[in-house]
């Protein structure tokens, strides 16, 4: 018999309670052994739920205990998921989490104390929801170079474009449909700013090119600024506007990584991923492109995640699972500014923009459709820094640039 114990009772740890409940006898086969949780740790109480009986509000009481083995960490946050973790890390426990800002922030660190102390810090569920990816990336890809990875790994924005792509629902509207079906974060801003998407892909990154990529380092863009008139130029040249997280390893050797809004060709997979799902597209010299898809957010996909890992750490508790990366490397990410693609532009029309535009940007593609009083058309290939400079020179014209979206071929 092994123990768990469970921090956390919210939308994933009361996913993760029922999951066990509801497939005990095939996940106690599968892991070969008996299984039972034996803590859930929680503020509140639960005095109705089957296990009513294991909740506790004192962390230490399974953080000595010696009979627990596998600790399951769905707080969520850093405060005080980091100090738990570490703790149980440092007295035997292996520990398995949800939580994409704890690895994010502290995986470099924590997989070290993990390996140090011949345990497993497995974190499946932090990335992609239910889908499959960290043992993926990890194991079944471990032959390859891995040169791209890109996808959409926020639920809750891609449920909100959706929502705004094909009902021409509002912003808020979407958000709170999206809260309300559980996939978005405590505070929805980590959601809409891009700071999950921007974690998720330090996760993958980090673990695809071997040493950790902090969340300071990586260009995020939210969707908050992406409006209806956006997502309906785009769709009038055959485009969708998504939130993409990519990372690619380039011929410098640094890493190019970013979050934002994108407008995708409607041949590209990705464009048909859509409400809650996620898609993660990798690239590697032996695969080639693979894609992982599936629900990226919500209680049961995520916990079908979490309860894998703990059925893996329990069968490898004297036998570590080979998941590492080194701390960060000075000057591995490459400066943004260097970002080379095309852009969507949607700015002040009067009389002297079409002459402005030309004399900025050379020659671009007009998109119909913007009445009077605005003008949106494609730019050339141009460089992050390039497209600033060249907003600036309209904007020095009294030409108010309201939108730019990176198109890109994925
Ligand atoms: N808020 C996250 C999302 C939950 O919407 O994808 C899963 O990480």
């Amino acid at each position: 018999m092994k123990y768990i114990a469970v921090l956390g009772h919210g939308t994933v740890g009361s996913g993760v309670t029922e999951l066990f409940i509801k497939n005990r006898t095939s996940i106690e086969r599968k892991a070969g052994m008996e299984l039972d949780i034996k803590y859930i740790l929680d503020i509140r109480d639960f005095p109705d739920h089957p296990l009513a009986d294991r909740f506790t509000k004192d962390f230490e009481k399974i953080v000595n205990d010696p009979e627990v083995a596998v600790v399951v960490e769905v707080i969520g946050g850093l405060n005080p998921s980091y100090s738990y973790v570490k703790r149980c890390l440092e007295n035997g426990k292996s520990v398995v989490t949800s939580n994409k800002e704890l690895v994010a922030t502290h995986g470099a660190e924590l997989l070290k104390l993990a390996k140090d102390n011949n345990l497993n810090f497995l974190f499946e569920a932090s990335v992609g929801g239910g889908i499959p990816i960290i043992r993926p990336l990890s194991q079944c890809l471990s032959a390859n170079e891995l040169f791209e990875i890109a996808g959409i790994l926020n639920g809750t924005t891609n449920y909100i474009l959706t929502k705004m792509i094909t009902d021409g629902i509002s912003f808020e509207t979407a958000l709170a449909n999206a809260q309300e079906l559980g996939y978005a974060e405590r505070n929805p801003s980590a959601d809409v700013d891009g700071a999950d998407s921007c974690r998720k892909i330090c996760i993958l990154a980090s673990l695809a090119f071997g040493h950790h990529i902090y969340p300071d380092k990586v260009y995020t863009e939210g969707i908050r600024n992406i409006s209806l008139k956006d997502v309906e130029a785009a769709k009038s040249f055959g485009g969708v506007i998504k939130l993409i997280a990519a990372a690619s390893r380039l011929e410098n050797g640094k890493v190019q990584i970013f979050v934002a809004p994108c407008i995708l060709n409607k041949v590209s997979q990705l464009s048909h991923v859509d409400d809650v799902f996620n898609a993660i597209l990798v690239k590697g010299d032996a695969i080639g492109d693979v894609i992982f898809y599936g629900r990226g957010a919500g209680k049961m996909p995520t916990a079908s995640a979490v309860v894998a890992d703990v059925i893996d750490a329990v069968k490898h508790i004297s036998a570590r699972k080979m998941l590492y990366w080194s701390d960060a490397i000075e000057g591995s990410v490459e400066d943004f500014d260097k970002f080379q693609t095309s852009y969507y532009v949607r700015c002040l029309r009067n009389e002297k923009t079409a002459k402005l535009v030309a004399s900025v940007f050379g020659s671009v593609n007009y998109i119909e459709g913007y009445g009077d009083a605005e003008l949106s058309f494609i730019t050339p290939l141009s460089t992050e820094g390039e497209l600033k400079a060249k907003c600036e020179q309209l904007k020095a014209e009294g030409i108010d640039v309201y939108s730019t979206i990176r198109v890109i071929d994925l």
